[in-house]
């Protein structure tokens, strides 16, 4: 089946009881059982729901993998996935990760996970710091805010060369399994903020893990519903209806995105654009093999903080806020925003400086969004 066909489908069959096309929403705490059956499929919600259970199966096909997990928060979803460590493993990533992130990193140190941060647009920084107590590496790409990539398919050599036990997990939140699909490149785990496009209207906070490997599926599962970072019901249900029409949404976001990007890559007021759809993007080549489009974030570099002011105080279309992935236009000041948590040593370290601005392309007509970019732009 194709893509869209899944995404609407898959996982999904109309009610046994009242065969309402779109399932109910299981609001059941727990569920009647017989006396000593181990086997019922569900026994108590934060265990397993049927909403989420739709979900779980719907994502891990989408991302054509064999197990689905979701979580109440992306950062949730990636700290299930730090929990497969013990102490004294190494992990090997980089700083130029969504901050958050980042911050579970340094949160896992306290417990003896050891990490190694490299840049990861090469990987062969990767290669140098494998070690026999490397269990994990850990990408995201392309990376939040400065969108830079991560080439999958070669890292998933390196590894396989060195010890396939290694696991390569991929945060695939600004792409999606619409544009990218990391375990077909040879990873084993995909994380998402299912915050972000995959839900796309910005009204449920959500995380997914997917894997292919059957030895994860049951530590997961344990992590899962013993530390109990679980979606509610409605928000799954939200989730799974969001999914429909992800191909859609992604094809828009990409379209504005671009047009976008290339009509800021022109304007004099713009000192930079980072869009992996640009041919000056250093990695385009990469972004062309890897990514079946570009997606529908665009960084730019006004230079200064004061700019940056000037063209906020004056944008009407776009908004102000945290997140992305949403059908309407948001605008992040990353240095103060997504990576206030990263100090300003590592930013500056990173590449991130006030002046930088990340914008999340909407779907709303492009006409407007250009026009209304081009008169912030004229106020600095
Ligand atoms: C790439 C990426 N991963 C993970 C997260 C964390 O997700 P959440 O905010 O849903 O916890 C974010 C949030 O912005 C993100 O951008």
């Amino acid at each position: 089946m194709g893509f869209s066909t899944d995404a609407i489908h898959f996982g999904q069959k109309p009610d046994k009881e009242s065969f309402s096309v779109i399932p109910p929403i299981y609001l059941a705490t727990t569920y009647a059982r017989k006396f000593e059956d181990r086997d019922a499929p569900f026994v108590y919600s934060r265990t397993q729901n049927p909403n989420r259970k739709m979900l779980e199966e719907n994502i891990a096909k989408l991302e054509n993998g064999k197990y689905g997990f979701a979580f109440s928060s992306g950062v949730a979803a990636v700290t299930a996935v730090m929990k497969l460590l013990k102490p004294g493993d190494h992990v090997i990533t980089t700083k130029n990760i969504y901050g958050g992130t980042l911050r579970v990193f340094k949160e896992m140190e306290k417990w003896g996970i050891k990490f190694s941060y490299v840049d990861m647009t090469q990987v062969e920084n990767v290669e140098r710091e494998l070690k026999p107590e490397t269990k994990m590496i850990f990408a995201e790409t392309p990376s939040n805010p400065l969108l830079y990539l991560t080439d999958l398919k070669k890292l998933s050599q390196i590894r396989d060369s060195f010890n396939r036990e290694i696991l390569i997990a991929v945060d695939n939140t600004f792409m999606t399994p619409y544009l990218q699909r990391p375990l077909e490149l040879g990873c084993d785990i995909v994380v998402h903020s299912s915050t972000k496009f995959l839900n796309g209207h910005s009204d449920v906070v959500g995380g997914i893990v997917v894997t292919n490997r059957d030895e994860l599926q049951k530590p997961l599962w344990y992590i899962q519903r013993a530390f109990g970072a679980v979606p509610s019901p409605f928000d799954c249900w939200l989730l799974l209806r969001s999914i429909k029409t992800l191909a859609v949404r992604m094809n828009q976001h990409c379209y504005n995105a671009k047009r976008i990007a290339i009509f800021l890559a022109s304007h004099p007021k713009v000192k930079r654009v980072f869009y992996p759809g640009l041919p000056s993007h250093p990695q385009y080549e990469l972004a062309q093999s890897q990514m079946k489009d570009f997606g529908g974030v665009v960084t730019i570099d006004l230079g200064s903080k004061e700019n940056v002011r000037k063209f906020l105080d004056n944008l009407k279309i776009f908004t102000l806020a945290e997140s992305l992935g949403g059908v309407e236009s948001l605008v992040n000041h990353s240095w103060t925003m997504s990576h206030s948590s990263v100090s300003e040593e590592e930013k500056k370290e990173l590449g991130l400086t006030e002046g930088i601005l990340r914008l999340s392309v909407g779907i709303e007509d492009v006409e407007d969004l250009i026009d209304d970019l081009e008169q912030a732009l004229e106020k600095i």
